[in-house]
């Protein structure tokens, strides 16, 4: 297979000197890395530095003559998967904005279409500079990725926001842009239904029962699916997240009214991804009016349980179908993920002990275990976006398993 190019561009900020050291872990995570200096750039570090860790040759001159390999400046722009600059003076930054091509650097960031992911690092005060923002704004607008610098020790001996990242997290990130590049697509001509959320069962017209679901995973789900290109239907409980671009979104208040949804819907969806919370039980009936409290006295709930939409929806499960479902533990989590991935259906359940920080309710962040018929393997922490991206990858590599397209 052939390995994934990057093109890492170093500017002439101190931050250069981590430059070697993101060349070797790129390399060593299986990349093809070809490094271009700007002159300011080898105050800090040097070519040949660059060349042993890339293991290729490094440009710095436009008109240098090429060795071995190609090095005009389009070869490298066309050969890229990815664009690095990793750092990213407020100078380099301020070309890109302008289409300043006045070096190698510039003018193969202007010649690419490969995504480019820049990673500012810089004095506190010049990256705050309204200008630098402005311009961080602009690029953006135009589709060029950025990782915020971290509050860090600076050159001039300040502690302020400017520092470059840890490596492990740039090489990350840029690993991520280009499996998400590679993805995008392959998703299309496929029917996908997320269920995200808590569901509310009301009480009398003014009080309910709920859980502490926010919806995010789903939504994640959701969002990345459609950035995929598959046509995304969410059935969603009440939460106040925005809806994701180019996804089909229906509200559902209670557990009752997302099994009518999901029991009309199931059917013609290819994957059926539950991420939904919905309550396991209401009360035994609504009171007409709100319940007044009367003396002193404690109240009895009488409550009934609620439908389980998953198992239902496994009941119906056509072939072919991927069904996920999700499994919020504080105990025992992979025996209990294991009945649930028996009782609904499911081809595996992503499971979480949501009593763990950093994962659960609320947060941006995961810890899962993929638990399926083949056994359980654990993920470590990462963003729902990521694990939104992760369960995808996943589903339809089942699908394509059961012989679908
Ligand atoms: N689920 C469902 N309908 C319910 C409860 C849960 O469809 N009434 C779905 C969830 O969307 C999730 C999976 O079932 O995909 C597991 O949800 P979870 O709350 O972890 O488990 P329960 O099935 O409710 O089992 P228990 O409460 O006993 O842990």
């Amino acid at each position: 297979m052939k390995k994934p190019c990057i093109v890492l561009g170093v500017t002439g900020g101190i931050a250069a000197y981590r430059a070697p050291d993101i060349a070797r872990r790129l390399v060593k995570a299986g990349c093809e890395v070809f490094c271009i200096l700007t002159k300011n750039a080898q105050n800090i570090i040097t070519k040949q530095t660059m060349e042993t860790m890339s293991k290729n040759p490094c440009v710095v001159d436009m008109f240098e003559s090429p060795k071995s390999w190609e090095v005009e400046h389009i070869a490298l722009a066309t050969r890229a998967d990815l664009f690095l600059i990793a750092p990213a003076t407020a100078n380099f930054i301020a070309k890109m904005v302008a289409g300043i091509a006045d070096d190698m650097l510039t003018t193969t960031v202007l010649a690419t279409k490969a995504p480019v992911l820049v990673v500012p690092a810089m004095n506190t005060n010049m990256y705050e500079n309204p200008i630098t923002q402005r311009n961080i704004a602009a690029l953006s607008a135009l589709g060029v990725r950025f990782m915020e610098p971290t509050e860090g020790m600076l050159a001039n001996g300040h502690i302020g926001k400017g520092h470059i990242p840890e490596i492990d997290d740039i090489v990350r990130r840029a690993l991520d842009e280009m499996s998400a590049k590679a993805a995008e697509g392959d998703l299309k001509g496929l029917k996908i239904l997320v269920t995200a959320g808590p569901t509310r069962e009301p009480i009398d017209p003014v009080r309910y029962i709920t859980n502490r679901s926010s919806g995010k995973m789903g939504y994640a789900v959701a969002a990345e699916a459609a950035r995929r290109g598959a046509e995304v239907t969410l059935v969603s409980g009440p939460v106040a997240l925005e809806k994701p671009d180019g996804v089909n979104r229906v509200f559902v208040q209670t557990t009752v009214d997302l099994l009518g949804e999901m029991t009309s819907r199931c059917e013609e969806a290819d994957i059926i991804i539950q991420s939904a919370a919905p309550a396991d039980f209401r009360p035994l009936t609504i009171a007409e009016t709100k319940i007044k409290k009367l003396g002193g006295d404690g109240m009895v709930l009488e409550l009934t349980q609620n439908p389980d939409v998953a198992a239902s929806v496994g009941k119906l499960k056509k072939e072919g179908q991927v069904i996920v479902g999700f499994a919020a533990e504080t105990n025992d989590i992979s025996e209990n993920a294991r009945a649930k991935l028996l009782r609904k259906n499911a081809d595996f359940i992503v499971a979480n002990d949501v009593t763990r920080p950093g994962a659960g309710f609320d947060v941006d962040t995961n810890i899962a275990s993929i638990v399926s018929s083949e056994g359980v393997e654990d993920l470590p922490l990462m963003q729902k976006s990521e694990l939104a991206a992760w369960i995808l990858d996943r589903a339809l590599a089942i699908r394509k398993a059961k012989g679908k397209p």
